[in-house]
């Protein structure tokens, strides 16, 4: 995740590493996060839904966004992906959401968190070790938040792992 030695290391164009983001979590370094749906995931929901029911949809680096629950609600099931757990339970005591939590054999040191009622799944780990023999495949993808916050000498990796393993 560190891998970027050719970025230079600004206030606005910072390398974070896995550590820097679990140290954001801790010290409620969390301005990305809000508590309303996205408004273009509210607009462009119908393009995305087709008036499909119970589609798959991943949320890469997926925080504890509330848009995860608005779906979920409408009959969708959701995967998620984040490398710090602190996000990723908040999500569920804060959404009321009972929860269990499970190691993935597949993937050393990494965890899901699953909702009792089956249809949310959050992975705790790096996006670079996740595969569809994992975490399955999906009908779509909200990313909310995400490939900004890859560091951008990764951005292309981390579409190339979603393009080729998700979808
Ligand atoms: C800008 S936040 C967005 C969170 C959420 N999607 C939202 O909109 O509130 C980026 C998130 O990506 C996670 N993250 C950063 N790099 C990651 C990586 N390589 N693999 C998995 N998660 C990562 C961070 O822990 C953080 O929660």
């Amino acid at each position: 995740m560190s891998d970027c030695p050719n970025v230079t290391e600004t206030k606005q164009n910072r390398v974070l590493t896995e550590m820097d983001w679990k140290e954001k979590w801790k010290t409620r370094q969390i301005g990305f996060h809000v508590k309303d749906v996205h408004p273009l995931f509210e607009e462009f929901l119908n393009e995305m839904i087709s008036g499909k029911e119970k589609l798959n949809i991943f949320f890469p680096l997926c925080g504890k966004a509330v848009d995860m629950k608005w779906l979920a609600d409408m009959g969708h099931n959701i995967v998620g992906a984040d490398v710090c757990e602190l996000g990723l339970k908040e999500f569920f005591e804060e959404q009321n959401i009972p929860y269990v939590e499970e190691s993935v054999t597949e993937i050393p040191g990494a965890k899901v968190y699953k909702s009792t009622s089956g249809n949310i799944s959050l992975y705790c780990c790096n996006i670079y070790d996740i595969s569809d023999s994992v975490i399955g495949q999906f009908d779509g993808i909200w990313d909310r938040g995400a490939l900004v916050a890859v560091n951008p000498c990764e951005r292309e990796r981390s579409v190339i792992v979603i393009i080729i393993n998700v979808i």
